[in-house]
C-alpha cells in the first residue's frame, strides 16, 4: 500500500466517518433550533417544485443502486442466477434514468439559487461547498453509468470499487483495490467522504428529520368548537 492509497482510500475515509457522527452529535446539542433545510419555498415554489422532486427522486434512486451495486457482492447476484450481462444491462439502464433525473434537479435548483436575487441572498458558503462537491459527483457518476457503462465497453466496478468499500465497513480496508480502477471511478469515490464530512454542519441534516409520524398518525380532523349560530 502507497501512502497515497492509505491517505486517499483509507484515512481519508475513516476521518470523515469520525467527523460525521461527532458532528452531528455536536450539532445536534449545540443547535438544535438551527437543524433546518433553511427551505426556500416562501420565496419561489414553481421551479423548486421541480427541482426539489427531480433532485431527490434521483438522488435515491441513485443511492438505491449503489446499495445494491456495492453492498452485495458479485458471488450473490450470481448465485442467484443474475449473469453479469443481466446485472450490467439494469444497472446501466436503471442508473442513466436516476443520474440524469439527479442532475436535471440540480441544475434547476442550482439555476434557481442564481436566477433569483432573493434566493441567492440566502445562500452561504457551506452551501456553496455543498454544491460544488455534489456537481462533481454526480457528473463523474454519470460519466461511469453513461460514458463507460451505457455508451462505452463497460467497466465492472464490483471486484474493485464494491469490495474496496466494504472492506472499509469490515476495518480491514484494501485500498489498492480501488486504486486499480480506472480514475474517474477514483475521484468519484473520493469526494463523497468531503460531503459526509461537511453534512453535520450543512443543510443536509435535514435528511435525518422526515417526518416519519405522519405516516402513522390520525389525520386532522376540523371540527368546530361550538354549535352554528341559530338565525
Ligand atoms: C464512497 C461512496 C460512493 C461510491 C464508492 C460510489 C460508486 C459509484 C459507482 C461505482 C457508480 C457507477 C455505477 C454504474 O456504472 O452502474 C456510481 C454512479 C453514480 N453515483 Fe456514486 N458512489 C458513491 C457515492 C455517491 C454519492 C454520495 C452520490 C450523490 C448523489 C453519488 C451519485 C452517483 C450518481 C448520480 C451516479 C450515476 C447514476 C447511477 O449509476 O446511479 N454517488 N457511483
Amino acid at each position: 500500500m502507497t501512502v497515497e492509497e492509505a491517505l486517499l482510500f483509507v484515512a481519508l475515509p475513516y476521518s470523515s466517518i469520525t467527523l460525521f457522527v461527532a458532528g452531528h452529535i455536536w450539532r445536534y446539542r449545540h443547535d438544535k433550533f438551527g437543524w433546518t433545510s433553511r427551505s426556500t419555498q416562501l420565496l419561489e415554489r414553481r421551479w423548486l417544485a421541480w427541482g426539489s422532486n427531480l433532485f431527490h427522486y434521483g438522488a435515491l434512486a441513485a443511492i438505491g443502486g449503489h446499495v445494491v451495486g456495492l453492498l452485495i457482492p458479485e458471488q450473490l447476484t450470481h448465485a442467484v442466477g443474475i449473469s453479469e450481462g443481466a446485472y450490467h444491462l439494469f444497472a446501466a439502464a436503471a442508473g442513466t434514468v436516476a443520474g440524469l433525473a439527479c442532475i436535471a434537479g440540480f441544475v434547476i435548483l442550482v439555476g434557481r439559487r442564481a436566477y433569483f436575487p432573493r434566493i441567492r441572498r440566502t445562500t452561504t458558503w457551506t452551501d456553496v461547498v455543498v454544491y460544488l462537491v455534489l456537481a462533481g459527483i454526480i457528473v463523474l457518476g454519470l460519466i461511469e453509468t453513461i460514458g463507460f457503462n451505457t455508451l462505452g465497453t463497460g467497466y465492472n466496478y464490483r471486484p474493485t470499487v464494491g469490495v474496496w468499500f466494504r472492506s472499509l465497513l469490515w476495518l480491514h480496508p484494501e485500498p489498492q483495490l480501488i486504486a486499480g480502477a480506472p480514475l474517474v471511478y477514483q475521484l468519484h469515490a473520493t469526494l463523497p467522504w468531503i460531503l459526509y464530512a461537511v453534512w453535520p454542519f450543512s443543510r443536509l441534516v435535514h435528511a435525518w428529520s422526515l417526518p416519519w409520524q405522519y405516516l402513522g398518525r390520525p389525520y386532522i380532523l376540523y371540527r368546530r368548537r361550538y354549535g352554528l349560530a341559530r338565525r
